[in-house]
């Protein structure tokens, strides 16, 4: 009984923090997000690496907890409709980082633009700046859960890569990549035998 009551109470709380962030734009507006679309869900308030940068989000989007969207001055961050970013995803820009519609994110996945610039020796590498190019993931792409996505890669529509892959190289669409580089292993296509039967049935 008791813990009915606090599931109630938490969830009424998990409602009005939700409420809040999705109204963040009308009532604090720029702050967190220069645009936040209709209907969009946050389990958890997202952290943000700054205020005030250029991270757009598009209608009925979902975001689970511990979500961190940290973008640089010059960098941004463009999630299209229907994305979900499941929990303690990472997005870091400083150059670009673009996610299309109805794409599915996993949890524990770092989507990154940058690396730290270390071709000298004789310097520090947190003295030597960063170095990278923008990302960009399509519409209707699934990443497994814990994969890493670095500076320049681009992911065809419709891509699924697998869990725990390290994506260096850009994917073409419809492929399913896996592994550390990600390789293509296949790519999506309808079963044929399946597809006869589905006809076979309905004739
Ligand atoms: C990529 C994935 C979708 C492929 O599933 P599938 O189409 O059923 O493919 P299979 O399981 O038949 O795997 C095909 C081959 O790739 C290998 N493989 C599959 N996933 C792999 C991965 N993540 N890393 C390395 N190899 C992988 C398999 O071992 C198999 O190798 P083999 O041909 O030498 O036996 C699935 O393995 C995966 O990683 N799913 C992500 C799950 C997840 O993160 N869910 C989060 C919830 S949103």
């Amino acid at each position: 009984m008791f813990y009915l009551f606090l599931s109630k109470v938490f969830k009424g709380f998990d409602l009005f923090k939700s409420t809040l962030i999705a109204n963040s734009c009308s009532f604090f507006p720029q702050i967190w997000f220069r645009a936040l679309g209709k209907n969009c869900r946050f389990q958890g308030f997202p952290r943000f690496g700054y205020a005030f940068r250029d991270i757009r989000v598009g209608n009925n989007c979902s975001f689970g907890v511990g979500i961190f969207l940290n973008c640089g001055a010059d960098g941004y961050i463009n999630i299209g409709n229907f994305v979900s970013l499941n929990d303690y995803t990472y997005i870091s820009s400083l150059y670009g980082v673009e996610i299309g519609d109805n794409s599915r994110i996993a949890e524990f996945v770092s989507i990154r633009d940058n690396d730290h610039a270390y071709a000298d020796p004789e310097t520090l590498i947190r003295n030597q700046g960063f170095q990278g190019a923008k990302i960009k993931i399509g519409s209707d792409v699934w990443i497994g859960r814990g994969v890493f996505i670095g500076k320049g890669v681009e992911i065809g529509n419709g891509a699924v890569i697998g869990a725990n892959s390290v994506v260096t190289k850009s994917i073409p669409p419809f492929a399913v990549a896996v592994g550390a580089p990600a390789k293509v292993i296949k790519y999506r296509q309808k079963n044929s035998t399946e597809s006869i039967l589905q006809c076979l049935e309905v004739t």
